[in-house]
């Protein structure tokens, strides 16, 4: 018989990338806005939340597969779009797509990529992929990005809004933290020799509104998912504005400080969106409980960040597939143990005080 494969538990790894990342790239990619108290409490509002099992179904065969804007998915959980991957694997975001697309789970391409988005398709030709967009300054940029995406087989833009300007993380701004290695997207406009938050206050478009979400449709075929909503008026204006997807996300706590939780947030956008378009949420998800969770609360999926970047950092191509099956596993378990077989029976119903 062969032995079952390790656990990882995606909690461990934050220690493990420390160990092997320069301080200011760790500082980066573990750091928030201002005293981080949204980043801490993205974690905390999870452990708030109760579950109400049901007993005596027959959970002899969980999946944990549902469908994405359609598309058939492994998993209700995916790697969310962060910036340049080269800070912790030599061949960047060539090695998160290809272990998404290997296990069955979406790939969120950041803009601030290494890796070009036509050489991150070409990695991972039959992963669902993602392309998530910053709004360049320069409207033709940011219009050849989304054709370019649409071009290399990307199933969807990811429009993220809360970016108007780089957040205040003192963390970087102690370390002076500078971009490493250079944007695959980007062709001409960067100065690498600028802090990051100076960078992106120049690269992306701090005068975007609503009505430059319908020109931003009229680019391309895709979907569009509006990334970075936590009022549920923004979310009504999201699907007024034709969004196919709404995405709970505070940026991992890197934006506005004191900004409500994903979580806390989650609920009364899914009201406010109802059946109009499907519900993502990030930050602050590191198990499979919190995972079902997300769900109970509404979510059709979540997105993880740091754990996914903390696992390429410590062990590689094989660390991060370690660290998404374990999630798998872990999810399937706790779905075992809350009676529901399958993703569509996770409901409100499973929620105490719901
Ligand atoms: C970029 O999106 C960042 O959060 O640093």
């Amino acid at each position: 018989m062969s032995e079952p494969a390790p656990h990882t538990s995606l909690r461990s790894l934050e220690a493990a990338a420390k160990n092997v990342l320069p301080q200011a790239t760790f500082d980066y990619i573990a750091g928030g806005g201002w005293d981080e108290v949204t980043m801490a409490a993205n974690l905390a509002a999870f452990r708030t939340r109760r579950l109400v099992p049901r007993v005596l179904v027959d959970v002899s065969a969980v999946t944990t597969n549902t469908t994405l804007l359609g598309t058939p998915v492994a998993a209700p959980f995916g790697f969310a779009p962060t910036a340049m991957h080269g800070m912790v694997h030599p061949e960047g975001e060539l090695v998160g797509a290809r272990v998404m697309a290997d296990l069955g789970m979406p790939f969120a391409l950041s803009t601030l990529s290494n890796q070009s988005m036509e050489a991150v398709a070409d990695a991972a030709p039959g992963g669902l992929r993602w392309f998530q967009l910053y709004v360049n300054i320069d409207r033709g940029v940011a219009r050849s990005h989304v054709e370019r995406a649409a071009a290399a087989g990307y199933r969807a833009i990811v429009v993220t809004v809360d970016v108007p300007g780089d957040g205040l993380r003192p963390r970087d701004l102690r370390n002076g933290f500078k971009p490493v290695g250079r944007y695959g997207n980007l062709e001409s406009g960067v100065d690498y020799d600028t802090p990051l938050a100076d960078l992106l206050d120049g690269l992306i478009d701090g005068a975007l509104t609503w009505s430059d979400i319908d020109e931003i449709r009229s680019w391309s075929d895709l979907p569009v998912v509006i990334k970075g909503i936590v009022s549920p008026a923004d979310a009504v204006l999201a699907v007024e504005h034709g969004a196919a997807g709404v995405w709970v996300s505070n940026h991992g706590g890197r934006q506005l400080d004191r900004a409500i939780s994903s979580l806390d947030a989650l609920g009364p956008v899914v009201a406010a969106v109802g059946d109009r378009a499907e519900v993502y949420l990030d930050s602050g998800v590191r198990d499979g409980v919190d995972v079902v969770t997300a769900l109970a609360c509404g979510a059709r999926a979540v997105f993880l960040g740091r754990p996914f970047l903390y696992a390429l950092a410590a062990g590689g191509e094989a660390g991060l597939h370690a660290a998404a099956s374990s999630l798998a596993l872990e999810t399937a378990k706790a779905m075992a143990l809350l009676g529901t077989p399958r993703i569509e029976d996770i409901g409100p119903h499973h929620l105490a005080g719901a």
